[in-house]
């Protein structure tokens, strides 16, 4: 069969993978192929064991694969024969030289551009996916160019707005498309071929445009509004636990605001993810390179109370259970940086077991889906760090339960029977104030959730 488009995706990560996975599945009549210079996740994209976990992602790729969908390791043979390419290869934080902790690490788009660069035999449409610093385009643009190989390239900003987890339904059902182009005739040609690929399943009014650095810079800042409002509800959550209110109370009043909003208020022991710090220090830096040091002040201030956060919740850990940790077994019951992903960067998870094995705590931890990434987060740490999965086994024992993660699981556990196999007094602190505080608290538990004041029996 011949195909109308033959589109490429570099990169087979969280964001690459379910994004193109959907595209086929939507557009039969497009060919689609990922790549990756990681075979190993290449082989998994093409077995049934998938290299995330993300509901509904099976169904999507075993519909399309084989069919329209293709993984693959031979990137330049793909680079030759694709009219459009997404980039969607990963922009760590830089962990070294000028701009280290801050800046995006460019390392691994930079040799994308190089290698497309040195493939092309035909004019290419090239969208940028992974999340950028902004001008980036522009530099992708200028080592596309910087040889004159006789082939043209547009360069496009595509962000894409998924959260994992519900990764599948924000591809299928997204709140808008963002299509950033140059405003040339040529820019806005490969722009117009872009939206008719969305076009096919995605309502016209939602897919919108714009010039190529405001594309850019509104995934930074829509990460970063996110995360300002957890921070925000958090840095109210500490307040609320002094002064004898409740947190959710106080988020359901302000929420019911039209002009605030419900969503994205749950006071948590901080957020994580791959995205929202990244983005933040990003555009910190970004700031800071232009002199605007009070606005890089006051969006350093969202990742600050984060911080905050985290530590706060080890520290009344530690207050609470008498100022000592050391060998005491404390079960985490969760590591995922949020429900239904096996994903653990950024994870909270990961800052309290580090914290909790240098109060030479034991530490047990249980989770669905994310035990691998946990074992590998944690690999360099030593200390007393076991990995079990069943939450009642994991629990047995331990003086104290931190949820972590908010797996709807947790909620249905049978905590009298958890509470019998504890060491007494047993300790709950909610990090994610999904357990039912008031029944934990009848148990003989004492309860900690955030943003309301803790409950002893002593
Ligand atoms: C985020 C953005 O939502 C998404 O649009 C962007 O494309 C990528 O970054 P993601 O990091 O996958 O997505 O998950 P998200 O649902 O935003 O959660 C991020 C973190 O915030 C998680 O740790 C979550 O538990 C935490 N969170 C979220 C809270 O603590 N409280 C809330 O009310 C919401
Ligand atoms: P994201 O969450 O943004 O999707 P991931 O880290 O999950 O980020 O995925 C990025 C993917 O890009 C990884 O699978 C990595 O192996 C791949 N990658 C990095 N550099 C290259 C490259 N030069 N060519 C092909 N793939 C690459």
């Amino acid at each position: 069969m011949g195909f109308e488009k033959r589109i490429l995706c570099i990169g087979a990560g969280y964001v690459g993978g379910p994004t193109m996975a959907m595209i086929a599945h939507k557009c039969p009549q497009y060919r689609v192929t990922v790549v990756d210079i990681d075979h190993e996740r290449i082989a998994r994209w093409n077995s049934d064991d998938l290299p995330i976990f993300e509901p509904g992602l099976d169904e999507v790729v075993k519909a399309a694969r084989g069919r329209n969908l293709f993984f693959s390791t031979e990137i330049e043979r793909e680079i030759e024969a694709s009219e459009i390419i997404f980039v969607s290869v990963n922009t760590p934080t830089k962990a070294f030289g000028a701009g280290a902790g801050m800046a995006a690490d460019l390392q691994y788009w930079d040799r994308t551009a190089r290698q497309i660069r040195e493939h092309a035999r035909s004019h290419k449409i090239i969208v940028e996916k992974s999340t950028l610093p902004v001008k980036t385009a522009q530099a992708m643009e200028r080592i596309l160019t910087a040889e004159d190989n006789g082939v043209g390239f547009d360069v496009l900003s595509n962000p894409e707005f998924l959260a994992e987890g519900t990764a599948i339904k924000d591809l299928e059902d997204p709140d808008r498309v963002l299509i950033g182009s140059r405003q040339t005739p040529e820019g806005l040609k490969a722009r117009d071929t872009l939206v008719e690929i969305y076009a096919n399943w995605v309502p016209r009014e939602r897919i919108i445009c714009s010039n190529i650095w405001s594309s850019e810079l509104s995934k930074l800042v829509a990460n970063a509004f996110l995360a300002q409002r957890i921070s925000s509800i958090n840095s109210i959550s500490a307040l609320c636990e002094k002064a004898d209110a409740d947190v959710q109370e106080v988020a359901r009043a302000v929420g019911m605001d039209s002009r605030v909003g419900d969503r994205f208020l749950n006071a948590s022991v901080g957020f994580g993810g791959s995205c929202f710090k990244k983005d933040i220090l990003n555009l910190v830096y970004i700031c800071r390179h232009y002199d605007l040091n009070e606005v890089a002040d006051y969006w350093e201030g969202v990742i600050r109370i984060n911080d905050f956060q985290k530590e706060r919740f080890i520290l009344n850990m530690l207050d609470v259970m008498f100022n000592t940790l050391a060998q005491k077994r404390i079960c985490l019951l969760g590591f995922a940086f949020k429900a239904d992903t096996g994903d653990t960067r950024e994870s909270p998870a990961i800052f309290v077991a580090k914290r909790l094995v240098e109060e030479r705590a034991t530490v047990v931890i249980t989770d669905p889906k994310a035990l691998d990434n946990a074992r590998e987060d944690l690999k360099e740490l030593g200390g007393e760090i076991s990995f079990v999965e069943d939450p009642y086994q994991a629990c047995a024992g331990s003086c104290a339960i931190a949820v972590m993660t908010e797996w709807g699981i947790y909620r249905g556990l049978d905590f009298e029977r958890i509470y019998r196999s504890m060491s007494k007094p047993a300790f709950v602190f909610d990090g994610r104030n999904i357990l039912d505080h008031e029944g934990l608290f009848q148990i003989g538990f004492n309860v900690f959730p955030i943003g309301k004041p803790g409950r002893t029996h002593f």
